[in-house]
């Protein structure tokens, strides 16, 4: 791969970063003054990026507006999910732990999609007694589970059938849920079987179906053909009395971190609202990456600079720990000095940037023109606000980052950096056993 030699805050990143006299501010905020004052790694987001992609996703389905549903994995800080539900969105979550978070958030009950292959029986009780809007299940046990719990709890439980509509949507296998050999969802034949069978189940009320295909996709076709594959299944259906009044075409839609041209809103919702109409069904979207990918970063200190066998390391201060994608997916993310090196973009210096954690995965970035860089610079990671902070661990005995809001002139700490009393905080010596 040729290294990169864009000059950084490049033009086409939906996303609210811009340089002042050559340094970098998300809004109106210097970057560098927040890694100051709170210390680094830190995760930096925008509350205008997120809002505006809450906004243009919305915009683009104008009168058929779906119902958001922000999917919790991707960014699971009780203030960005506080914010997100602000803008009228619901939430997508997938253990009891999420809707724990997603209750703490002011989440309106009405407004949370619970999907997962292995919700366990607490966590159903948990998400009936709180009455969400629906279980998207995925499998026959799983639907006999609910409807058991449902009926104990004389209650009924709202089921949309995740269906596996075994489409390929063309992206990093790790991230591939709808074809028929992953774990995710219902096949065809067996969702017809269950609703035609629905009198069995009079825990459950069936309000239609789901899918989700796969993340960071960047082109429409394969949504549509899954919508074209769950149709039949939506007739059927209704042919047997089954009311399906819902769609959720789960999340997936792929952003900019290097040179993707993923579909704009508007050429995504032009491309599946032909289909949702003659459906006659009402759309749910449960988007993570698209809403708050571009709207954070992760700022890190340059620790030293290494040469070893004619490569040069950028040794920086934040980790695969911190930010796995990189080391997990063989992500991309851009990565450029939070203030301008004073010898010019371009000039001497491809660097590997690399973090401390003993693994020889932990590289954040290969091969980047940085400049000449001096131990103590900032360096920025761009894209990082969606499976950045949610996937952070506390492997080698590392502490989890502060998050920071910036929203125009000002900005908040949203979590605090964690203390070393917190890596043992969980942790016990039996006396019983080790004296
Ligand atoms: N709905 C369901 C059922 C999902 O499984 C997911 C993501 C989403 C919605 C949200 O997808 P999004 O709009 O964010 O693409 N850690 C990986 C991504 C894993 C996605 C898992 N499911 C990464 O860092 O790329």
């Amino acid at each position: 791969m040729a290294p990169t030699t864009e000059h950084p805050v490049t033009m086409y990143y939906p996303h609210d970063l811009h340089r002042r006299h050559g340094d970098l501010c998300c809004e109106q905020v210097l970057v560098a003054r927040i890694a100051k004052a709170v210390g680094t790694p830190v995760y930096i987001y925008s509350y205008k990026t997120l809002v505006e992609h809450v906004r243009r996703l919305r915009a683009a389905f104008g009168a058929h507006a779906p119902l958001i549903c922000f999917s919790v994995k991707a960014n699971g800080n009780l203030a960005i999910l506080r914010l997100v539900v602000q803008q009228g969105a619901g939430l997508d979550i997938v253990s009891g732990g999420e809707l724990y978070k997603a209750q703490q958030a002011g989440c309106p009950a009405s407004r949370i999609v619970f999907a997962s292959v292995g919700k366990r029986p607490d966590e159903i009780r948990h998400a009936l007694t709180a009455g969400i809007f629906c279980f998207n299940v995925e499998s026959a046990p799983e639907l006999a589970a609910i409807n058991d719990i449902a009926r104990r709890m004389r209650t009924t439980a709202r089921v949309a059938l995740r269906i596996n509509p075994d489409v390929d949507a063309h992206t990093h296998t790790y991230i591939t849920t709808g074809v028929a050999e992953t774990k995710f969802g219902i096949d065809r034949v067996t969702a017809i079987t269950l609703l035609r069978r629905h009198a069995d189940y009079p825990g459950i009320r069936f309000i239609g179906l789901h899918v989700h295909i796969g993340s960071q996709i960047s082109d429409s076709a394969p949504f549509v053909k899954a919508i074209r594959r769950v149709a039949e299944v939506l007739e059927q259906g209704r042919a047997v009395g089954v009311p399906l009044e819902w769609l959720n075409l789960g999340g997936g839609l792929g952003i900019i971190y290097k040179d993707e041209r993923p579909q704009t809103p508007q050429a995504f919702a032009a491309a599946v609202l032909p289909l949702i109409r003659q459906l006659q069904v009402r759309l749910i979207l449960e988007p993570g990456r698209f809403i708050i990918g571009n709207a954070g970063l992760l700022v890190t200190e340059l620790l030293y600079i290494k040469q070893a066998r004619g490569k040069r390391f950028a040794v920086v201060d934040a980790g695969m720990n911190d930010l796995i994608r990189p080391a997990l997916y063989g992500a991309y993310h851009e990565v450029m000095p939070v203030t301008a090196p004073v010898t010019g973009w371009h000039r001497a210096g491809v660097y590997d940037v690399v973090g401390p954690v003993c693994e020889s995965a932990d590289v954040l970035a290969r091969r980047r023109s940085l400049g000449v860089m001096e131990p103590g610079v900032l360096l920025a990671i761009l894209g990082a606000g969606a499976y950045g902070s949610t996937m952070t661990s506390n492997y080698n005995g590392r502490l989890r980052p502060a998050e920071v809001l910036v929203r125009g002139r000002r900005w908040a700490v949203i979590r605090q950096r964690e203390t070393l009393k917190d890596l043992i905080r969980h942790d016990v010596i039996p006396r019983s056993l080790i004296r």
